[in-house]
């Protein structure tokens, strides 16, 4: 059975819109792809920008497709729907070549502020963290039903979290007596995983797990890593990559990805360093402060 779509309104300011739009759209009649198209504001620009192209409009959580095929509801003709994740690139363009493929990766603001998705340690909600409702694994599986093993490993590899092997400690302690059902549950158990002193340091103490269960639910290492290789084999030459990262972890897989492909003659990558929003923006939108956007041109 399907999950249902929120109806609540879908709110999310695009991050560096203006740069990402210049490196992604090049052919005024080319045939684009949003890879994460969420409330379809980077597209709405390229679609805007350049009346005769076409744009594949994809996304795993039918709640963003749903808002983006309202706000993009002018262009529709133009625009190809696609429910489904980006790894999966090859199934979705079939033997289509595109002039541009853009990932802004990771969730909307409309994701994260949706206490019912499970997202955000500042609300009590269901562990879920999935960006695709209608995925089989939670955070509610993962942290109640996976090793002590597994769990502190995932939080070091993905959270950075030097505190894992005891929170995973107290995760399986906690389980134990009870399942962990809710984000306010775990953030407890985190807490008092954590010293107090160290809890003091550092932002807010369920971050980094936050952070890692996310990863490890989406599975989007993975998923960037397959990405970025299916949208390479569907460029046409002279064709670009754009990928906007908002962790360490996903911007080195981006940059040493983009970095393998300029050595092996693939093409060149078009930005020396990262673009980074600047102050305005970030004053404006505060999400935007780790956004790193990075470039990669098909040889012609
Ligand atoms: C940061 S938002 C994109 C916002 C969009 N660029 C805009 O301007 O409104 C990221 C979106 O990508 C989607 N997403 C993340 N990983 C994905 C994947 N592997 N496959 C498909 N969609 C994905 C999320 O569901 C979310 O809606």
């Amino acid at each position: 059975m399907k999950a249902e779509v929120s109806r609540v309104a879908y709110t999310h300011e695009s991050v560096l819109p203006e740069a990402a739009v210049a490196y992604w759209g090049w052919a005024e009649d080319g045939v684009y792809v949003d890879a994460t198209v969420g409330g379809g504001g980077h597209s709405l620009r390229l679609l805007q920008r350049f009346p005769s192209a076409r744009l594949y409009a994809i996304d795993q959580d039918p709640a963003a497709l749903a808002a983006a095929r309202e706000r993009l509801a002018a262009f529709s003709d133009r625009i190809c729907w696609v429910e489904g994740n980006f790894r999966e690139l090859d199934r979705w363009l079939g033997s289509e070549k595109v002039h541009g493929v853009l990932f802004d990766l990771g969730v909307s603001s409309a994701q994260l502020d949706r206490p019912e998705r499970g997202f955000s340690y500042q609300w009590d909600a269901p562990l879920d963290m999935r960006m695709n409702p209608n995925s089989p694994v939670t955070a509610f599986r993962l942290v109640n039903m996976r090793s002590k093993e597994e769990i502190a490993e995932a939080l070091r590899t993905w959270g950075e979290e030097r505190w894992a092997g005891r929170i995973a400690e107290f995760v399986v302690k906690a389980r134990a007596r009870e399942p962990i059902r809710t984000t306010g549950q775990l953030v407890e158990v985190i807490k008092a995983a954590i010293p107090a002193r160290a809890r003091r340091e550092g932002g807010h103490p369920a971050r980094r797990t936050f952070q890692a269960l996310r990863i490890w639910v989406n599975d989007e290492l993975g998923a960037l890593r397959e990405g970025l290789s299916g949208a390479l084999a569907h460029l046409l030459p002279g064709g670009r990559i754009v990928a906007i990262a908002f962790h360490s972890l996903e911007d080195r897989i981006v940059k040493q990805t983009f970095l393998a492909w300029q050595q092996e003659g693939q093409g060149s990558v078009l930005t020396r360093r990262p673009v980074l929003p600047g102050p305005e923006e970030v004053a404006q939108n505060p999400r935007a402060r780790s956004a790193k956007l990075r470039a990669f041109q098909k040889s012609g």
